[in-house]
């Protein structure tokens, strides 16, 4: 027993920031990053908190599947952008739907959601869990250097969620993680204590983007065959491939080094940018919504990011 999707959601911030608009007070133009990353414009939150987008995307999914908040027997959330450090995010999230069961945060960076899903097959495998919500909700724009061209260019806020029931659409899984800071470090706020003196590093992206990038492709090219292979299909079985969106040009390398049609890799990174745990139910619910997705159809769902880590599983819809 694993699970099967019941329905999904999401949610965006309403103020939309163009490259053209980041170029006014950063050296930096929408070519180069149109080129060089793919994203034309992303959302930045003004007044929303994390907690709000969550909130949004959780009610979405919940209506699609039909499911009352109640019936809820857990609530996961993968986030690095929580608006605190406690409550949870799918605490805060529990609270404002008003369900009545456990809720936890995971972070694995922007391989939350993949991690995630694994730990919530793990619940329905113990039969602990008839229903259960999980969401990947960021507020990043939170933990950006606004004044750093070589990471706050990348980045944006979203939220998506998915209601999960019984069933066996779970068909594989790879986790990863190659643990260190020197890639790419978040640090938390520096503190206050009186006896540590060692505290330097502000509390935003820090990432070597060059390391960062050839990890993601080996990871791409690496974990979506294994699992493909692990569920008993062959690539061209694949009917999307849902990567995470970190850059256009990630995926383009990937893609030329797999056996599965190039119109098959899935992206909207033009629309939000990365937008790290959320970026891949983010994508999924576009897809539902749109009716691109038929009961039956294999993803292959694929991320890398801080940890360093990476994740990969095939779903059956
Ligand atoms: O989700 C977490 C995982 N994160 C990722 O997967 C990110 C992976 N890495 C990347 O996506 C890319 O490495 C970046 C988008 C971060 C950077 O792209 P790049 O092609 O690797 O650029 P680069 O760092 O090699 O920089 C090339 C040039 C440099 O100028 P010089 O030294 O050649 O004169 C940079 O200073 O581009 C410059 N540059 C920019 N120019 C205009 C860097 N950022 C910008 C910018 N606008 N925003």
């Amino acid at each position: 027993m694993s699970f099967r999707i019941l329905g999904t959601g999401h949610s965006v911030p309403s103020r939309i920031v163009t490259n053209d608009e980041l170029s006014t007070f950063l050296d930096t133009s929408d070519e180069w990053i149109s080129s060089r990353v793919g994203v034309r414009e992303r959302r930045v939150c003004t007044t929303e908190t994390a907690a709000d987008l969550a909130y949004q995307a959780a009610l979405n999914a919940l209506e699609m599947s039909g499911t009352k908040p109640e019936e809820l027997d857990m609530i996961l959330c993968a986030t690095i952008s929580g608006d605190d450090a406690s409550p949870s995010l799918a605490c805060m999230a529990q609270g404002m739907l008003g369900a009545t069961c456990p809720a936890m945060d995971i972070n694995a960076a922007c391989s939350g959601f993949i991690y995630m899903l694994d730990t919530a097959a793990g619940f329905f495998a113990r039969g602990k869990v008839k229903k259960m919500l999980v969401i990947g909700a960021e507020r990043t724009s939170r933990i950006l250097d606004w004044n750093d061209r070589n990471t706050c260019v990348i980045f944006g806020d979203g939220a998506g969620a998915m209601v999960l029931g019984e069933g066996d659409g779970y068909l594989s899984s790879k986790l990863f993680a190659k643990g260190g800071d020197s890639v790419i470090k978040i640090p938390l706020f520096v503190g206050m204590s009186p006896f540590y003196d060692n505290e330097t590093l502000e509390p935003y992206v820090h990432m070597n983007g060059q390391e960062t990038f050839k990890f993601a492709v080996n990871a791409m090219c690496q974990d979506v065959p294994e699992v493909i292979e692990e569920a008993g299909l062959q690539q061209s079985d694949i009917t999307w491939v849902i990567p995470h969106q970190a850059n256009i040009r990630i995926i383009d390398a990937a893609k030329r080094k797999m056996d599965i049609p190039q119109e098959r890799f899935c992206s909207n990174i033009d629309r939000y940018g990365n937008t790290s745990a959320a970026s891949i139910p983010l994508l999924i619910d576009e897809m539902n919504r749109e009716g691109k997705i038929k009961e039956g159809d294999y993803l292959a769902l694929c991320s890398f990011g801080g940890g360093l880590s990476s994740a990969a599983c095939v779903i059956r819809w």
